[in-house]
């Protein structure tokens, strides 16, 4: 694979990141993963408005960088002839240097697609006060993911496959990787975003395609004592797209959420971005 490291073309086992890059020694750092169906990125605007936006809250000046993005996207899916990937974009706070004249840089690189077959994954639900959670308003995806990944970890010891964060108000907020929805009575629930949970440019495809299903949409305020009431619960994120899950034994028939795996499936396999 030939990987994009900061205006230079290099094989993946040859890339390198200068020691003294910001976004290696303070995590000075956005980046997205970019679903590629066909060769073609799904909801690239979406993705640059996030990065905007995160490099606003962080103060990183890269209007300029960020308009190179989609045709070095290009250059990167042809020459690595891609079909299907997850790409990676990540922009850092470049070279230390005098901190004004500091150089932004880019990176890009992808991994492929997993299947995850064996649905409903079990979920476990973790207090956040336990973990280092950098949460900014708006959510930005900055490399600062330590409390995420610690979580992540603790899950998997537990032998589940994702942890759900609870808020230190009692409000379930979203997962280390992934958003969370729920269902119950014909009504898509997911925690609202005023929580600072990451925008999710699957959650945002799924609310589309749950409305054209005729499902009623509610970014809510969501307590953990009420997650016995629902009727389904799933994750979402580019990598997994919808994936029904369980906890502490919680059954569901996942009747909307199995249509909703298949319609963002669908959507995926056909190669555009836009719910019609
Ligand atoms: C904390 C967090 N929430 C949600 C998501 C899902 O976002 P998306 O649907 O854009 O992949 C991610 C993706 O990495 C994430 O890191």
């Amino acid at each position: 694979m030939m990987i994009y490291a900061n205006g230079n073309w290099v094989k993946a086992e040859d890339a390198v990141i200068p020691f003294n890059d910001q976004g290696f020694l303070y995590g000075e750092s956005l980046f997205e993963t970019i679903r590629t169906n066909h060769g073609k990125p799904f909801r690239i605007e979406k993705h640059l408005e996030r990065l905007q936006s995160g490099m606003q809250t962080i103060r990183m000046d890269g209007k300029a960088l960020l308009d190179t993005i989609p045709a070095l996207l290009q250059t990167f899916i042809a020459k690595n002839e891609i079909k299907q990937a997850l790409i990676r974009v990540m922009i850092t706070r470049g070279a230390i240097s005098s901190a004004s004249d500091a150089k932004l840089a880019l990176y890009i690189s992808a991994r492929g697609v997993s299947r995850f077959e064996d649905w409903p994954f079990e979920v476990i639900f973790f207090e956040e006060k336990n973990y280092p959670i950098l949460r900014f308003h708006p959510a930005i995806k900055s490399g600062n993911y330590l409390g995420n990944m610690l979580a992540k970890k603790d899950a998997e010891a537990a032998g589940a496959f994702e942890p759900v964060f609870i808020n230190n108000d009692g409000y379930i907020t979203e997962c280390a990787i992934r958003n969370i929805f729920f269902i119950k009575d014909n009504v898509l629930l997911t925690p609202t975003i005023e929580l600072g949970v990451l925008p999710g440019v699957i959650r945002d495809t799924i609310m589309e395609l749950a409305r054209k299903r005729g499902l009623q949409v509610q970014e809510a305020l969501i307590r953990y004592d009420q997650l016995a009431e629902m009727d389904e619960a799933f994750i979402s994120s580019t990598g997994v797209g919808v994936l029904p899950v369980t906890w502490n034994g919680f059954e569901s028939n996942y009747k909307h959420s199995q249509v909703l795996r298949k319609d963002l499936q669908l959507l995926f396999e056909s190669g555009a971005s836009d719910v019609t």
